[in-house]
């Protein structure tokens, strides 16, 4: 019998690149993970050093590898996921990045985006399915060719390179053979038509971002190129890429239209499929690619909550009501009920539906009652709120309702939380078995590339449930929970001015 091989999936994220290795079953086999530096030179800028990523990539595959005692033959494909919009330019030639990658969070051309909302701000919504926002890519790269000394004129020679961070990655485990992104990747640059699913000159034009400098979109499962032996003791196929939040709609299987997840992370990214339709937000929602497969594209409608686990971070750490994250279960389960406690979140302003960055958190409806095990569960709720606001614009957006959703990310693992998603929506809360999802999409796209799994379906069979919970709670005390938690929701909304 021959020796049984394996998928890899490289998961480049915002503080730390991973590397794991999963089985034929989607069973994970071999984990590494290493931390990166976070560079602030200015209040409101976030960078990252490509070298850096570049080399805590290579290094957490060898440690994966070496973990499980495998090695490079043993990987039949490679699978790319990473941290989304963060944007990288580098020399063609010697592959130096021209300037410290400008991370997704940086806010240094915000007021740019202000000074051309008016005039292009719709334009672009319709080509990109984007708010116009320093979130995107867009603006960085102008950034960049506008303040790095002769970038313009090296980019117009077709000398320097764009890429969001797949990019970067493959460019490089090819020594620079290979420039390529996908299409989720590339619906998250704002230069990106994801009706026409090509670069759209108007836009080009309008950034100043020249074409020669950009990759060229591949589809998200097929062989782009190999890792140079120069990395792995031999080449390994690199057949999947994702953006991170796509990435785990795809490993949490998601395929159908209607079907969504939440990734509860600092922040929730809430990913609803919607098929082969782009649908437009009137709930200000975000339209983008989930991923295209044999030429077939599917799209999703995204919303993002600022703060999810991170509000369990600022009880630990601000508040300090609790020493660990995973404390916030007991202490919540020390009371009954939330006693009246309301907690919204709103630490760095609102996001999706509202959209205030003036929002500012609020913690109301105190007594002489209220304990620290109201004020965690509070907690707990207000990131149930959140979620439950965005998935009800989804569904007007969507004209669809929902019967049930998919959950990943560091904070589903709260029973509390889970309990209480179910609960305000009345559908069921699955987690599944791996909760890796972001990874595991990686390693599904590229083994259906390369034939390792054989198809999407294959996969359904083989995707497993964890723990699904039910709702519970009488339907009118989630309305009186409901009530409460958006007249909290008003209080706290433009509360700075
Ligand atoms: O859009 C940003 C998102 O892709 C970042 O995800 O998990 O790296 O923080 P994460």
């Amino acid at each position: 019998m021959s020796k049984p091989r394996y998928v890899m999936a490289l998961d480049q994220g915002t503080t730390s690149s991973r590397a794991i290795i999963f089985d034929q079953r989607g069973e994970m086999v071999s984990v590494a993970q290493r931390p990166f530096n976070q560079y602030f030179p200015k209040p409101g800028w976030v960078e990252h050093d490509g070298k850096e990523i570049w080399a805590s990539q290579v290094a957490v595959l060898t440690e994966a590898l070496a973990k499980s005692r495998l090695d490079a033959a043993d990987i039949t494909a490679i699978g790319v996921t990473n941290q989304r919009e963060t944007t990288l330019v580098w020399d063609r030639a010697t592959g130096e990045p021209i300037h410290n990658a400008i991370v997704w969070q940086d806010r240094r051309t915000a007021k740019y985006c202000d000074q051309i909302r008016e005039e292009h701000g719709a334009r672009i919504q319709e080509k990109t399915g984007l708010v116009l926002d320093a979130y995107f890519s867009a603006t960085k790269v102008k950034w960049m060719l506008d303040n790095v000394p002769g970038a313009r004129e090296k980019a117009e020679r077709g000398e320097l390179c764009f890429g969001t961070v797949d990019t970067w990655l493959i460019w490089n485990f090819t020594r620079g053979q290979v420039h390529v992104t996908d299409p989720s990747n590339a619906s998250r640059t704002m230069l990106y038509n994801i009706h026409t699913l090509d670069w759209d000159d108007e836009l080009l034009e309008l950034f100043g971002v020249p074409r020669a400098m950009l990759p060229q979109v591949k589809s998200s499962s097929e062989v782009y190129g190999e890792t140079s032996t120069r990395f792995t003791e031999v080449s390994i196929p690199i057949a999947g890429i994702a953006g991170d939040q796509q990435a785990a709609l795809f490993g949490q299987l998601c395929t159908e239209p209607g079907m969504l997840k939440n990734t509860y992370g600092t922040g929730c990214f809430l990913l609803m499929n919607t098929g082969d339709k782009p649908v437009k937000s009137a709930n200000n929602l975000l339209t983008t690619v989930a991923w295209n497969i044999g030429g077939k594209t599917t799209y999703a409608l995204e919303g993002g909550v600022f703060v999810g686990g991170a509000a369990i971070q600022w009880l630990r750490d601000g508040a300090r009501l609790i020493r660990t994250s995973a404390d916030i279960n007991n202490l919540a389960h020390t009371v009954e009920d939330n006693g009246g406690v309301y907690f919204v979140p709103a630490l760095t302003g609102l996001g999706a539906p509202y959209w205030d960055q003036y929002a500012r958190g609020a913690l109301l409806g105190i007594t002489r009652g209220t304990t620290d095990g109201h004020i965690a569960r509070a907690t707990l709720e207000g990131i149930a709120f959140q979620v439950y606001d965005i998935v009800k614009a989804m569904e007007a957006d969507a004209g669809q309702e929902t019967a049930q959703l998919r959950v990943d990310g560091g904070a589903s693992k709260s029973d509390y939380l889970m309990q209480t998603q179910s609960d305000l929506f009345a559908f069921d809360i699955v987690r599944p078995r791996t909760i890796e999802t972001t990874a595991l999409g990686a390693a599904y796209l590229a083994g259906l590339a390369t034939g390792y799994w054989p198809s999407i379906e294959a996969l359904h069979e083989q995707w497993q449930v964890g723990q699904v919970f039910r709702p519970k709670l009488p339907a009118e005390r989630v309305q009186e929970m409901l009530h409460y938690w958006h007249k909290a929701v008003r209080a706290a909304r433009h509360w700075i001015e």
